[in-house]
């Protein structure tokens, strides 16, 4: 199965390791218009005879066969190249958040509508297999109906050099700047805890939220105005009738990327962390039957499941949809969207409206 790569960045080596690892998938092609950025990524991978091109055009006129192309282009990026793709006849993974707003994101899956092609977003912790454990038993009713969520994604990277110093790197820079075409923190990491939390609950009805842009940290630096937001607190209610809170921070100290979600139900409570190291991320921890009156979570640990990389390769093989898709993407970018209506209005959104 042959796999083409756009843009040649940070996550582009974790896209080639994971799908270099799948038995019978190679990358042929990548492309990206960084000529820097791409020669560091071809010489890392010389023994792989993987063709470089200097941008996804040149690429999609010199290589005919794909059997998908994966997306690792900056945020600002990706409804154009996307779509792109998809005219072009390919199979898509693209990189979160799906676009930079709801209007485009629609756009995006449109074009994977009419071209019949399967189209994957990357929200990256639906892997954890623990979590997936917590999806399924929420969805069963045992421990009954979801009452009280709490949802929290910290990362400290604003406040630590746990990933190196963020004022001296282009791909930390373009992820503070709005004319970057970044949503923030909301755009950037919001996007997975939302994710996470309505895959388990359920839908959003309404939200408030409050978004946080710290100017303490300089206004500018060379190009990037940093005037895209570090955190955010969101009250939602869910359509199922519980309500909670989905929070996301840059400057939380102590965690390089947390991951923490806790459902309180009728019958029982749920919880998943995942850390940085991937050491929690088959562990459920539950709280349900005699030990609701002990206050005794019990660890049911989880085997591992494959990752998206590899759903998506599987997916191809079969010609069988997939989650997450271009659909719950935009469904995501909508409440992005309602977020930053809900901050500038200081009001309450309806997410259906
Ligand atoms: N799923 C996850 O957990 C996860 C983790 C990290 C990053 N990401 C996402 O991956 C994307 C890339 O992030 P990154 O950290 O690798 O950024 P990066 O800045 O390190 O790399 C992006 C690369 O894309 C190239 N590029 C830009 N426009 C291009 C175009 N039109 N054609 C070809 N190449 C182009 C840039 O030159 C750069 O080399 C972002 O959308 C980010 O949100 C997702």
């Amino acid at each position: 199965m042959k796999i083409g790569i756009v843009g040649t960045g940070n996550i582009s080596f974790r896209h080639f390791e994971e799908f270099n690892k799948i038995d019978g998938v190679k990358i042929e092609a990548v492309c990206d218009t960084n000529k820097e950025n791409l020669e560091k990524f071809l010489s890392l991978y010389k023994e792989h005879k993987i063709r470089g091109y200097s941008s996804l055009e040149n690429m999609l006129s010199s290589e005919k066969n794909f059997d998908g192309i994966t997306n690792a282009t900056p945020d600002k990026f990706h409804k154009d190249t996307s779509i792109k793709i998809l005219n072009s006849g390919y199979n898509i993974f693209c990189e979160k958040p799906l676009a930079e707003n709801y209007k485009d994101a629609k756009l995006m899956v449109e074009a994977a509508i009419n071209t019949k092609k399967i189209n994957m977003i990357n929200f990256t912790y639906r892997e954890s297999s623990a979590y997936q454990k917590l999806v399924d038993i929420i969805k069963s009713g045992e421990v009954g109906i979801p009452r009280h969520v709490s949802a929290c994604y910290y990362q400290s990277w604003l406040s630590s050099n746990k990933w190196g110093d963020w004022r001296k790197e282009d791909k930390w820079l373009w992820r503070l700047s709005k004319k970057h075409g970044s949503n923030g923190a909301l755009g950037d990491t919001g996007v997975h805890i939302f994710d996470f939390a309505i895959n388990a609950v359920g839908d959003i009805k309404e939200i408030f939220t409050d978004i946080k842009t710290y100017y303490d940290k300089g206004k500018q630096i060379g190009d990037y105005t940093l005037d895209a937001n570090d955190g955010f607190n969101s009250l939602v209610r869910f359509e199922n009738g519980a309500i909670g809170t989905i929070t996301n921070t840059r400057y939380a100290t102590g965690h390089a990327n947390s991951i923490i979600l806790e459902v309180f139900c009728t019958k029982g409570a749920l919880k998943v962390e995942l850390d940085e190291s991937r050491s929690k991320w088959s562990t459920l921890n539950i709280c349900q039957n005699e030990n609701i009156n002990k206050m005794i979570w019990e660890k049911i640990e989880c085997p591992k499941t494959p990752n998206n990389y590899e759903n998506f390769v599987k997916s191809i093989k079969h010609n069988s949809k997939i989650q997450p898709d271009f659909n719950q993407g935009a469904k995501i970018q909508k409440i992005i969207d309602s977020c930053i209506k809900s901050n500038d209005n200081n009001i309450w959104v309806d997410i259906n409206n």
